[in-house]
């Protein structure tokens, strides 16, 4: 059985994640999506949440499941006999720092982990879960960006921290 991890921190999901979700689950006999408990960072929606907006959102693709790890990805890869990570690439900017993250898990994982890249479709490569929070946290429309019951949630998060 083929099996791929996508790791990331989904903090929200956007288009540009799902399209690289569809694309890679029609690769692979099953993808795992894994979202990064990053306790270094403070995110808009818990780990908790995030899980369930990506279950919610790859509901009608049947070979995705839905994972959270913390930790190093080549620890949670071994536990999980995943063997490739997948990966979006939307720009030469991406390329750097993703090229160095796979490398380190290569080499750390003694050739174990393996990373592809998938190039983002045109109509999502200027797409960011940072660009979506703080256009959404400035009131503007993020109707392009991410599932109209995502973008209903983020507005919620925002009106709950203005509130307080
Ligand atoms: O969506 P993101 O934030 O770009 O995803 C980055 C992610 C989660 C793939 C990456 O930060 C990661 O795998 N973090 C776990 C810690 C780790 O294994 N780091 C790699 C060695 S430098």
């Amino acid at each position: 059985m083929k099996k791929a991890v996508y790791p990331g921190s989904f903090d929200p999901v956007t288009f540009g994640h799902l399209d690289i979700i569809k694309r890679a689950s029609e690769m692979f006999d099953e993808l795992i999506v894994s979202v990064l408990n990053n306790k270094a960072k403070t995110p808009l929606f818990s780990v908790e949440e995030r899980v369930k907006i990506l279950k919610e959102a790859t509901k009608d693709l049947p070979n995705v499941k839905v994972d959270s790890f913390s930790g190093l990805l080549i620890n949670y890869a071994a536990e999980h006999d995943l063997h490739i990570a997948v990966r979006g690439l939307r720009a030469i900017t991406d390329f750097e720092y993703e090229l160095q993250i796979a490398q380190t898990n290569k080499k750390l994982s003694h050739e174990e982990l393996d990373t592809i890249f998938l190039t983002t479709s045109l109509e999502y490569s200027y797409l960011s879960s940072s660009s979506v929070k703080e256009i959404a946290c400035f009131g503007g429309d993020i109707s392009q960006c991410v599932p109209e019951f995502v973008e209903k949630l983020i507005h919620e998060k925002y009106a709950n921290i203005d509130n307080k």
